[in-house]
């Protein structure tokens, strides 16, 4: 949700700028925009729409510059437009400032500095900062902007210039991501380290309240209380390559490929002599104690908690809830240190996620997060972490990160299933085989990846469609679901079998679009009723089930099989065949399938 970059150094800081914003167009791409100090001068360049409308504004202009900032947008105040791009210079040009956040008190601050003259030329809370840096403006950068976050509420990771220190960097941050590049000479700063990799990969994170001053030869950090600190150096083991299409036409293909990869690392990781191992994480004593789980996150890592509520009900035989991060806050959730709360989150900085973590610690819980980004906000939130080893996840349609999160929840319900004594041996042992074999398995469904097009070609000129199942079928339909909405514009709705009859069901028209996830073998013959129930009325079935299931192929327009498996372990395979049948309907449909419209992958507003 808006990405901010920063270069400080002897490198041609237009391009560098420029790539680092390409990097991060997932965070926003309403508009994109830059600041270069040149010749004592800020020279401030910004443009609606994409970055390549930047790119090209920019083309042929040279500057000399070793110093500027940039930001890649997604609209919260003000419309996009030219106008409401960042950076924002104030009044008098002696300052620009990139902001990726809500400064929540903008009002009373826009008003104060209204009435002492100042004129604004955005509708953006951001402009306020840089306004307010020119006011306060005491001959030292670094303290004038220590000052101004002072009067700042809400939310920021920001950087700025200032004409007078044509060699200062100044960038702060407040429950935003910021993370600095620590290169040889020249030094950066970012939302998110994918930017960095092509550059460095030591980087220090900055802590909420933190403020820091980079020179292209020095860098020096001040926490909240203006001392001079030194923050831990983390090297980032993610390559550039990882973060590059690879001669993938788009990201979000290449990150489905990627899943047999990433559930091996993050098995591999975690399995050590045929054992789930978290003992990093948990021991006994603390699940002696558990009495109930909430697993809280949003978007498709809500999805992939419904799949871990599922594995540890049915593995760890404990009493677990999912809940969206949004809801959960304000529900009066019933939280003691009894209570173990897991947060899910692929970018470890979603505002919502980070808020009810915070609502959990107070109550006591024992807080746990399952993220992708080492050294992320809620990472670094939570009593314990827990990494998946997905790799840099750049579509905004998440995939990889999903199937990673879900083997954790299965690794981890078979760790405290051990612990609480509730599974046999040769269980344990056959269901470490199982998970040990769903990479192999991925990459069947994925080898066969033609066979899912024929279905993507009739959904692509439909308007709705509906997604059903039964048990954990229902769990990753409502991921399918959301798959397809997000990038191809279709609305589709996911219900649990038997729940379509009752009122949804008056939808169902000729040739209306029914995805079946028939999976639990004690289900599908219920399966096989609700598909007659919704053909008889003219509906399309599109269905994903174990290959040999003779009953399904035969009630089915079309039928998708995937590689037999126990079905408590289903949903790593299903899940497969919806990914690609949203990739391959978007692309039919001419969508910009990495960037959807309106949305952002990392939402760090409330
Ligand atoms: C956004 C993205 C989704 C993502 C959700 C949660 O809505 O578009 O793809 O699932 O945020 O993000 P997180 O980083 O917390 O997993």
């Amino acid at each position: 949700m808006c990405g901010i970059v920063g270069y400080v150094g002897h490198g041609d800081t237009k391009e560098i700028i420029l790539q680092g914003l390409r990097t991060l167009e997932y965070r926003g791409y309403d508009s994109s925009g830059m600041a270069l100090m040149s010749d004592g001068e800020i020279i401030v360049e910004k443009k609606e729409g994409r970055i390549q409308n930047l790119a090209d504004s920019l083309k042929g202009k040279v500057f000399s510059s070793e110093i500027g900032i940039g930001h890649t947008r997604w609209a919260t105040h003000g419309v996009p437009s030219d106008r409401n791009s960042h950076p924002h210079y104030s009044m008098d040009k002696s300052v620009a400032v990139v902001h990726n956040g809500i400064i929540e008190n903008y009002q009373v601050l826009k008003k104060e500095l209204e009435e002492k003259g100042y004129v604004f030329s955005s509708e953006t809370d951001t402009e306020v900062i840089s306004q307010l840096i020119q006011d306060m403006y005491n001959g030292d950068i670094l303290d004038t902007v220590i000052k101004v976050q002072k009067r700042l509420e809400g939310s920021y990771a920001i950087g700025v210039l200032h004409k007078n220190h044509p060699d200062e960097l100044v960038c702060a941050r407040e429950h935003s991501p910021l993370v600095i590049g620590i290169g040889e000479k020249e030094n950066f700063i970012a939302s998110d380290v994918s930017a960095l990799l092509k550059y460095t990969k030591d980087v220090y994170y900055l802590e909420d309240g933190d403020t820091a001053v980079l020179k292209s030869g020095e860098i020096k950090i001040f926490d909240k209380n203006e001392n001079l600190v030194q923050r831990e150096k983390k090297y980032i083991e993610w390559n550039l390559e990882q973060a590059t299409k690879c001669g993938y036409p788009h990201f979000m293909l290449k990150e489905i490929f990627e899943q047999p990869q990433a559930v091996k690392e993050t098995f591999n990781k975690r399995v050590h002599n045929g054992k789930a191992d978290f003992s990093d994480v948990l021991n006994y004593k603390d699940i002696e104690k558990i009495n109930k789980i909430y697993i809280i996150a949003c978007g498709t890592a809500y999805h992939a908690g419904l799949q871990g509520q599922f594995a540890l009900q049915k593995i760890a035989k404990l009493d677990s809830a999912a809940d969206i991060a949004s809801e959960f806050r304000y529900s009066d959730p019933f939280i003691d240190d009894k209570t173990m709360v897991i947060f899910v989150s692929q970018s470890g900085e979603t505002s919502d996620t980070l808020a009810a973590l915070k609502e959990a610690k107070s109550k006591g819980a024992l807080t746990i997060a399952i993220t992708n980004v080492v050294g992320s906000t809620i990472s670094r939130e939570a009593d314990k972490v827990i990494y998946t080893m997905a790799g840099p996840e750049i579509a905004v349609a998440s995939t990889k990160a999903y199937t990673t999160q879900v083997a954790i929840f299965y690794l981890l319900a078979l760790y405290i299933a051990e612990l609480r004594g509730v599974i046999s041996e040769e269980k344990y042992k056959e269901y470490i085989s199982e998970i040990k074999d769903m990479p192999e398995k991925i990459q069947k469904i994925l080898d066969d990846c033609e066979k899912i097009k024929p279905a993507a070609e009739y959904f692509k000129n439909r308007i709705n469609g509906f997604y059903i199942g039964r048990g954990l079928d229902y769990k990753v339909a409502v991921e399918g679901s959301l798959k397809i909405k997000e990038v191809s514009y279709i609305h589709t709705e996911a219900f649990a079998s038997g729940e379509l009859k009752h009122g949804t069901i008056a939808l169902i028209e000729e040739g209306t679009p029914v995805i079946v996830i028939a999976t639990q073998r004690n289900l599908i013959d219920k399966s096989v009723s609700n598909i007659k129930e919704v053909k008889a009325r003219g509906a399309y079935i599109i269905t994903i089930g174990f290959k040999n299931e003779e009953n399904l192929k035969n009630v089915s327009d079309i039928f998708i099989g995937i590689p037999e498996c126990n079905d408590l372990f289903a949903g790593f395979l299903s899940i497969i065949p919806l990914q690609l049948l949203a990739y391959y309907t978007s692309e039919a449909k001419g969508i910009d399938v990495d960037k959807p419209r309106n949305l952002a992958k990392s939402v760090t507003v409330e």
